[in-house]
């Protein structure tokens, strides 16, 4: 089955095709970040415009790609949500339009499933069950995961996602959008231990998060070096090396007190911030130590991208060809 994905909820138009039984046959993205750039953030209302534009360019590139015709689609799979209202609504148009005049069933996709899903998209993909943390701009989640659809949240963020934390901080620190690459960049140039900051619910017992006090932390930080006329490179440099060792300190340990908990000994890494040097570094140590498996997606699909919504769709179809075209919630089988 030949499924087209249709990722477009944010700043990304992302549009995939995945065989089963072959894998991502296609995959071409637009990112719209030099657009959003001088805002500083993304503009809802640009968005929507642009995924319009791209759209349909995109699919004939995929098609392309592949060397196949429209009618070759078996499938069309879309970002229902979350996301920008009327960037969803563009995907949701695209997607249905094309069923329609292709007569092919549609099937819309929580975007958390895409990015949850995401690391199956490897060769060899890991088995269930496994521990997924997802960390992307919106959320922050430990999940366990017995198999497609059988999702349950073991904790999450109780404030700012983790991405948020990154984009905040860059911000504070004079740094472009979007943040989580420049504030990692910065902090490798960064001393370690040069500036301490708080791990928030390191030793809260649970498996939750909480993220927006270290941006307070960060605030603190640049203030105090602000007024005391060190804020050059250098000290920017010290604070986003401790921001980022907090962060990392933080999401290691839980994902290890999840994994113990569960008794199980995969971890999957996915979205945006699941694309952080720091990050992975630091999991492939503890795992050799710990002896765990940590699985991530190739770098261009931990963000936003067609590819995980094609599959996600695409499992989703085989499991349940009736109810996939109607329900998408996220973490409820539709058994
Ligand atoms: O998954 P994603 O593309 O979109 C959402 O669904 O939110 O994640 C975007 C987030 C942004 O906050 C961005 O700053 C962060 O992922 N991010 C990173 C890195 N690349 C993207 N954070 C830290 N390090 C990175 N290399
Ligand atoms: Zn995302």
């Amino acid at each position: 089955m030949l499924v087209l994905g249709i990722e477009s909820s944010c700043d990304e138009t992302g549009l995939a095709l995945y065989e089963t039984g072959h894998g991502l046959r296609a995959h071409a993205l637009h990112s719209q970040i030099a657009m959003h750039r001088e805002y500083g953030g993304v503009v809802p209302e640009l968005a929507s415009r642009d995924h319009i534009r791209r759209a349909l360019p995109l699919l004939e590139t995929v098609l392309a790609e592949a060397g196949v015709g429209r009618q070759a689609i078996d499938a069309i799979a879309y970002t229902a949500g979350p996301g920008l209202a009327g960037a969803l609504l563009v995907g949701a148009s695209v997607a249905n339009g094309l069923a329609f005049a292709l007569d092919r069933p549609v099937v819309p996709i929580h975007h958390l499933e895409g990015h949850l899903l995401s690391p199956l998209l490897a060769d060899p993909p890991p088995a269930f069950p496994f521990v997924a943390l997802l960390v992307s701009g919106g959320h922050t989640q430990l999940m366990r995961v017995d198999d497609v659809g059988e999702y349950t949240i073991l904790g999450e963020t109780l404030d700012d996602a983790a991405g948020e934390a990154f984009d905040k901080t860059a911000k504070l620190l004079g740094l472009g959008y979007p943040g989580g690459p420049a504030v990692s960049a910065l902090a490798a140039q960064g001393r370690p231990g040069a500036v301490t900051l708080p791990r928030p619910m390191r030793h809260s017992g649970d498996l939750d998060f909480s993220f927006s006090g270290l941006k307070t932390a960060v605030l603190t930080q640049v203030r105090a070096a602000e007024r005391d006329g060190r804020l050059d490179d250098a000290c920017r440099a010290d604070i986003a090396r401790g921001f980022v060792d907090a962060v990392v300190d933080v999401l290691a340990e839980k994902s290890l007190s999840a994994l113990r908990a569960n008794g199980l000994g995969r971890l999957v890494v996915a979205g945006g911030v699941g694309a952080n040097q720091q990050l992975r570094e630091r999991l492939n140590a503890l795992a050799a130590k710990r002896r765990f498996t940590v699985h991530y997606p190739d770098l261009a699909l931990c963000t936003d991208n067609g590819a995980m919504i094609a599959l996600a769709g695409a499992l989703r179809l085989a499991r349940w060809p009736e109810q996939a075209t109607r329900d998408y919630r996220y973490g409820v089988s539709p058994r």
